[in-house]
């Protein structure tokens, strides 16, 4: 017989009549009409206590086989992940190299073809949309080419790429991928992110630059996040990183200046700083040699 004593009526059960019903918020820049599970991957890769994040950009191999730094992504890139808030690589590393236990967001890698050998911009999808339901992924990422000889290719694969993942609530990250012939400055990042948004991105990923980056987030209507490019000396990354987030970034997607630093694991820990509690270039850099130190005895 069925127990219907949960839908008796009892003296005991509260309604709260009077207190109105609050609707959740979600304060991620640009995501408040997406739906809920758009919005819980992308809680899960920005902190919902500052809408920010430190991303492990580590899918290099994509296009360049074993880059400096990632060439036992086991050995040297596993230990630094619990300090990433989220992961973006290939399909390939994530099903051979890393952890399942691993409980990290992943943002994953959905294009690819040519290497460093041709003509980069020459990108297709390279990833069933199912696959990446299947490895439970965040975040689904591609190059986009703006002014590049295949930009309208590469702007096409964003938005199939797109229109895929709202199919499954899956949040599109967008790369602002700079030829060769293009200038990284303010007025082309403000060009390339303002598209990629326009056309459906919920995130965008590009570079700094030391002139306007403050015009190039205020004029993109989704998160930026800052690529970490070519190595630099470790205080001048931080510096780096410190003034994307005070001029309007939402966190970093570094590769190169954190796993071909001298002391990654000091470094991640620095840059959390900086994005995360917006320690000063000096004081990052003054926390990172101590941990440095720390580490090597
Ligand atoms: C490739 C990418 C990379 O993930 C990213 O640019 C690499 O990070 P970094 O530049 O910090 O090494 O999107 O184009």
């Amino acid at each position: 017989m069925a127990d219907i004593d949960a839908v008796k009526e009892t003296p005991k059960k509260h309604y709260y009549e009077n207190i109105p019903m609050t609707s959740p918020g979600f304060s991620l820049r640009g995501a408040g009409s997406l739906d809920w599970g758009m919005k819980n991957r992308l809680a899960h890769i920005f902190s919902p206590e500052t809408s920010r994040t430190v991303m492990l950009a580590i899918d290099h191999g994509y296009f360049q086989g074993p880059t400096t730094g990632l060439e036992r992504i086991d050995l040297q890139i596993v230990p630094l992940m619990p300090l990433a808030d989220a992961i973006m690589l290939t399909r390939g590393i994530l099903r051979t190299t890393i952890p399942p236990a691993l409980t990290k967001p992943v943002v994953l890698r959905c294009s690819g073809g040519p290497s460093i050998l041709k003509e980069l911009s020459d990108e297709e999808l390279a990833v069933d949309i199912e696959d990446a339901v299947r490895l439970n992924v965040c975040a689904v990422t591609l190059q986009v080419f703006i002014g590049g000889e295949y930009e309208t290719r590469s702007v096409h694969n964003m938005t199939r790429l797109v229109d895929l993942g709202l199919r499954y609530g899956i949040p599109t990250m967008a790369v602002t991928a700079v030829g060769k012939i293009m200038t990284r400055d303010a007025q082309y990042l403000r060009l390339a992110c303002r598209i990629c948004a326009e056309l459906g991105a919920h995130v965008v990923k590009t570079y700094y630059c030391p002139e306007g980056f403050e015009t190039v987030t205020a004029s993109c209507p989704v998160p930026i996040v800052m690529a970490g490019g070519k190595k630099l000396p470790e205080k001048e990354a931080l510096t780096m990183a410190y003034n994307a987030i005070q001029q309007g970034a939402a966190g970093v997607d570094m590769g190169r200046n954190i796993f071909q630093s001298e002391a990654p694991k000091a470094m991640m820990e620095a840059i959390r700083q900086v994005v995360h509690k917006n320690l000063k270039p000096a004081e990052a850099y003054d926390l990172f040699l101590t941990l440095k130190q720390k580490a090597a005895k």
